[in-house]
């Protein structure tokens, strides 16, 4: 008989979720706005140090949002990593604008923020006030630094080079929840950040997000466009498009009760990665997850690097191999800057991303993953290097 399946990441429902959920439901505020939706957008403004906090039902449309309250406009340009989930490019595009990909780290696989930097002073020009990228003439006015896999970009040289240009900044924090920057919490390193609360989130609402930002008027009109842009709500009077982005009453009560085990849940997905670091570090050709000295890391997608030559096998056979022993596992994202909708799109300087993409399997971490299942995992990955060695 087959050994039990051992998920990639799963939820972790086991505090008050059932409780809140039929509070809602005795209490009939299911829909849009109700009590949770309030208490959950004050917990996470709370938790990462914001002054507001507006909750969406997707992480996506919380990005699209935030690039609206921030100023995008169509036709302007936004710089964003290559490797990232598609949703933060996709929410580009959604305002009108294009992306230009940046490489990511060798080191810590984020958004490389020096090649950020060099792309501002060596391929844009400053035109009547604003940035223009030299190549396409278009106005750049943002950058979306994407927290991968649940360590922080490098921030500093990104805040610093945007205010010495003008650019707002939008964190897509979506992934790393309860990680810090040199001490700060992911999602107030700059003007506006986004959260998302799917499934393989560390905290799950089933689906939903947040935009977390000081600015006030930011705040104020993320609300209203994502409620429909209702300027008169009794007379359903509306003087722009807006969008049906909030989360629901139903939605938030699980976020609220998720957000009251939200440390456990960092610090258990820290304990997973240090069981692994222990039990991989010994195995040639694998490359763990390091946390830069200015990060702390939630380890959110507990990831690594596959050497063919020296490993054995490469990431996509290991894949396979670790399945046919119930173990389920991902590469990352395939570049975006070579999907159908963006292969037209410029790129800057792309060296690491594709070694990444290739290389990159990520390991089963859900919170729940037990000890045994873990060092089965650990087990799988020792004996499928030295079966091939
Ligand atoms: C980096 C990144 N950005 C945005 C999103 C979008 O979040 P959602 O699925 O809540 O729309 C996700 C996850 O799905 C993500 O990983």
């Amino acid at each position: 008989m087959s050994e039990a399946m051992i998920p990639l990441s799963v939820p972790e429902m086991r505090g008050n979720e059932l409780t809140y959920l039929r509070e809602c439901i005795e209490t009939n505020w299911v829909s849009y706005v109700g009590p949770f939706v309030t208490r959950f957008e004050d917990q996470m403004a709370k938790y990462v140090g914001a002054r507001h906090a507006v909750a969406t039902n997707s992480g996506t449309a919380a990005l699209h949002i935030a690039l609206l309250v921030a100023g995008v406009e169509p036709d302007d340009e936004v710089l964003v990593p290559d490797l990232t989930f598609i949703a933060p490019v996709n929410a580009i595009r959604y305002a009108g604008a294009w992306p230009v990909f940046m490489d990511a780290t060798p080191d810590y696989w984020q958004m490389d923020a020096l090649k950020v930097v060099e792309f501002l002073e060596k391929e844009c020009r400053i035109d009547g006030g604003r940035v223009r990228n030299r190549k396409t003439g278009r106005a750049i006015t943002a950058i979306l630094p994407v927290h991968i896999l649940g360590h922080p970009v490098d921030m500093k040289p990104i805040v610093e080079v945007a205010r010495r240009y003008d650019l707002r900044v939008i964190e897509d924090a979506t992934e790393t929840l309860g990680g810090k920057y040199s001490g700060t919490m992911v999602g107030v390193l700059a003007d506006i950040a986004c959260f998302s609360f799917n499934g393989n989130k560390i905290i799950t609402t089933g689906g939903g997000g947040m935009l977390v930002t000081d600015n006030k008027s930011w705040a104020d009109r993320a609300r209203y466009l994502t409620t429909q842009a209702k300027d008169d709500p009794i007379e359903y009077v509306h003087h722009e498009v807006g969008y049906n982005y909030r989360l629901t009453n139903i939605q938030a009560a699980v976020g609220v009760a998720q957000m009251e085990v939200l440390d456990e849940y960092v610090r258990v997905k820290r304990g997973i990665a240090e069981r692994y670091a222990k039990g991989l570090a010994d195995v040639p050709g694998l490359t763990l997850p390091a946390e830069a000295p200015w990060a702390f890391s939630t380890f959110w997608l507990y990831t690594v690097l596959v050497d063919e030559a020296r490993y054995g096998v490469d990431s996509r056979a290991l894949q396979r191999a670790l399945a046919e022993r119930n173990i389920q596992t991902r590469p990352l994202w395939a570049p975006i800057h070579a999907q159908r909708p963006y292969r037209d799109c410029q790129t800057y300087r792309i060296e690491v991303t594709e070694r990444l993409y290739r290389d990159a399997l990520s390991l089963p971490c859900s919170v729940g993953l037990s000890q045994a299942d873990q060092q089965r995992v650990i087990d799988a990955l020792r004996e499928i290097a030295h079966s091939k060695s």
